[in-house]
């Protein structure tokens, strides 16, 4: 027990981050934290092939900006299709990368953007969540791989860190066969879309 523990006090950390929507001025900086955290085979993972060429989902790209206005954490959800069940696709949301500043680890800023996105994502009406990662880590905020054994990612994949957590009960029921990307094209493929 600390001196100022004794002396019947008890401290209270100020807020020193903030969890707000990522801006477009954020990327360059979003950028260099995923290659400080994650290193530079962060694009040849399976979840990058699900995200490649496309848009996050509407309001799901936040970023945790310090007092000092840097970024210090991100993360992004994308929309998928968990498989199929009964021949038509099981819309869902997958997660990722998330990361933070390797300076600020274990400062609570990783649980508060994943609490802040599964929030996020339930009130914007999505059914569930996926993500491939460590369950030791997502295990806390409700993700597991109960619900993921008949699901593929489009690439290598580890099934016991292909994860999910069910904002809607049952919406994973059933689901089956390959995870793909369905959310909006980047750039050029986005004016194809909307024109077609
Ligand atoms: C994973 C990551 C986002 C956590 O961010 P953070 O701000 O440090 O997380 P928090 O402060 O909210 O939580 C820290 C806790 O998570 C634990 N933790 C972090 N990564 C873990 C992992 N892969 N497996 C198990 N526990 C993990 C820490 O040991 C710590 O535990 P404690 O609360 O018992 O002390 C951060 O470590 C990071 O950016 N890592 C590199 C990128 C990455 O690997 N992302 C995907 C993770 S699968």
């Amino acid at each position: 027990m600390s001196a100022f523990q004794h002396a019947g006090c008890f401290e209270v950390a100020a807020p020193f981050f903030a969890i707000r929507p990522e801006l477009p001025g954020d990327v360059a900086a979003r950028e260099a934290l995923l290659d400080a955290a994650m290193g530079p085979g962060r694009t040849r993972k399976s979840s990058e092939a699900l995200r490649r060429g496309r848009l996050p989902a509407h309001g799901l790209s936040l970023a945790a900006i310090a007092a000092d206005s840097a970024l210090v954490g991100t993360v992004r959800l994308w929309e998928i299709a968990a498989g199929t069940r009964g021949g038509a696709p099981v819309p869902a949301l997958l997660l990722g990368p998330l990361a933070v500043d390797p300076g600020q680890h274990g400062a609570g800023i990783g649980g508060a953007l994943m609490r802040h996105a599964i929030a996020e994502a339930a009130r914007l009406g999505h059914g569930a969540i996926l993500l491939v990662g460590d369950p030791e880590y997502y295990g806390r905020f409700g993700f597991s791989a109960a619900a993921t054994g008949a699901l593929a990612m489009p690439g290598p994949f580890e099934q016991r860190r292909l994860l999910a957590l069910e904002l809607q009960v049952g919406a994973l029921a059933g689901a089956t066969g390959r995870i793909t990307a369905t959310g909006r094209l980047q750039g050029n493929g986005a004016l194809l879309e909307a024109a077609a």
